[in-house]
Formats: C-alpha cells, sequence, structure tokens
C-alpha cells in the first residue's frame, strides 16, 4: 500500500474579512484521483482549497483556504507520502496587504490592489522528491505542447497532465498525458471519476496487494 498528497480545489487569498481573490477550480478532478487511489487500495492525503463537494469517504483530509495554509499543510504530510499529484489551483498571487477591518467604498477614487506571487506548491514538494511520483497538471489555452513540457521541467515532475480551459468546473474532460522522455497519451474524453481511473494507471499506480 502506498500512500499519496493531492491538493485539490481552489486557493482564498483574502483582500479583507469579507473578500477574497479566488478562480473556479470545482476540486472535482481531484477528488476524483482521490477516489481512483482510494479504489485501489491506497492511503490519500488530500489537501483541498474550499469547494462545494464532498471528500471521499476513507481520505485523510486537511481543509485549507489560502496557498501558504496549503503549502504548510502538504509540507507537514509530504516526508509520509510517496508521490503528489499537484491538481489544486493555486493563486498564482495573494494581496500584499491583508486589510484587518472591512474595506470601504469609495465611490470617487481609483482603488487599486497590490499583490504578491504565491510559492508553487508542486515544484517545492517535487523539488524534495527523490524517486517518489510526481504528477501535475496544466490548464492551457494553447493546446500545443510546450508549455506544459517547460512546467515538466521547471517543476521536477514526471509526468504533466495537460488539459483545455473547458475542464475548469465540468463533469467531462479529456487529458493529453506527457512525460519527460517522448511519452504522450490521450485520456478520455469521459467522466472525472473515469479519467481519474485512465490517469493513475497510465502514471504506473496498480493495486495494492497489502
Ligand atoms: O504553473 P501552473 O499554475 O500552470 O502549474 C500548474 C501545476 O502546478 C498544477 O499541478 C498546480 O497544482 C501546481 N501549482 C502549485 N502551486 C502554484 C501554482 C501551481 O502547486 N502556486
Amino acid at each position: 500500500m502506498a500512500r499519496y498528497l493531492i491538493t485539490a480545489g481552489p486557493t482564498r487569498e483574502s483582500i479583507d474579512p469579507v473578500r477574497f481573490l479566488s478562480n473556479r477550480s470545482s476540486g472535482r478532478m481531484g477528488y476524483a484521483i482521490a477516489s481512483a487511489l482510494l479504489e485501489l487500495g491506497h492511503q490519500v492525503e488530500l489537501v483541498s482549497g474550499p469547494v462545494n463537494i464532498e471528500p471521499p469517504t476513507g481520505a485523510n483530509t486537511t481543509q485549507v483556504e489560502s496557498a501558504l495554509e496549503m503549502l504548510a499543510a502538504a509540507e507537514q504530510l509530504w516526508g509520509q507520502c510517496d508521490g503528489i499529484f499537484g491538481v489544486a489551483a493555486v493563486a498564482d498571487y495573494r494581496p500584499a496587504n491583508t486589510s484587518a477591518e472591512k474595506l470601504k467604498r469609495q465611490a470617487d477614487t481609483l482603488f487599486s490592489l497590490q499583490l504578491e506571487p504565491n510559492p508553487d506548491i508542486l515544484a517545492t514538494l517535487a523539488a524534495k522528491k527523490d524517486q517518489r511520483l510526481a504528477v501535475g497538471f496544466a490548464l492551457e489555452s494553447d493546446p500545443s505542447h510546450n508549455e506544459a513540457k517547460r512546467k515538466l521541467v521547471a517543476k521536477n515532475l514526471d509526468f504533466v497532465a495537460l488539459n483545455g480551459i473547458s475542464a475548469q468546473g465540468a463533469v467531462q474532460s479529456a487529458i493529453t498525458l506527457l512525460d519527460g522522455a517522448d511519452g504522450i497519451w490521450q485520456l478520455g474524453p469521459a467522466e472525472k471519476s473515469e479519467l481519474a481511473r485512465e490517469l493513475v494507471r497510465a502514471v504506473g499506480i496498480t493495486a495494492s496487494r497489502a
């Protein structure tokens, strides 16, 4: 039996106690991968941003909000895991300052928000992966493989799953899976639950014998 770490869902980056920056990630793909791994008898550490779906039964779930919280939770768990699937849609930036008070609307002045980059969670963890498995996602509007391949190398991944913008929040999806050599696999289109099973098989994970 192996143990896999999955980051899933969006992150929320607080502007003040009421507002945040986020994105349209539903968490479905990450949760489907968690289910597929559990079906094969593996253990799952699911670190999830805020979503409206239930975590699969049997997953050890850690709920987080921001990218910094997600990184801290994932770093804690990574030492005990055999691989990582970085599926979270981590916000690229967070407000440089979070106001403790609700910001007031000012009708006649421009409002500007300073943003600072968030850490790359998957790259941070995969840099310390040794022989462990690291799988990332790349959501690209450009269907060529160049950007996905660049991310695979830059983040020290074994595989990158490339999907189009239409995958966001969708029930059905398709993936082009790339490895560090010249391997290319077309997975789906299929419901995310089936696509996750195909993905887990394609990256070489088999049923636990323990
Ligand atoms: O660079 P980009 O955001 O397209 O990379 C996507 C991949 O990297 C996904 O696997 C995502 O989960 C991961 N990622 C991350 N932390 C970030 C940005 C992306 O873990 N700050």
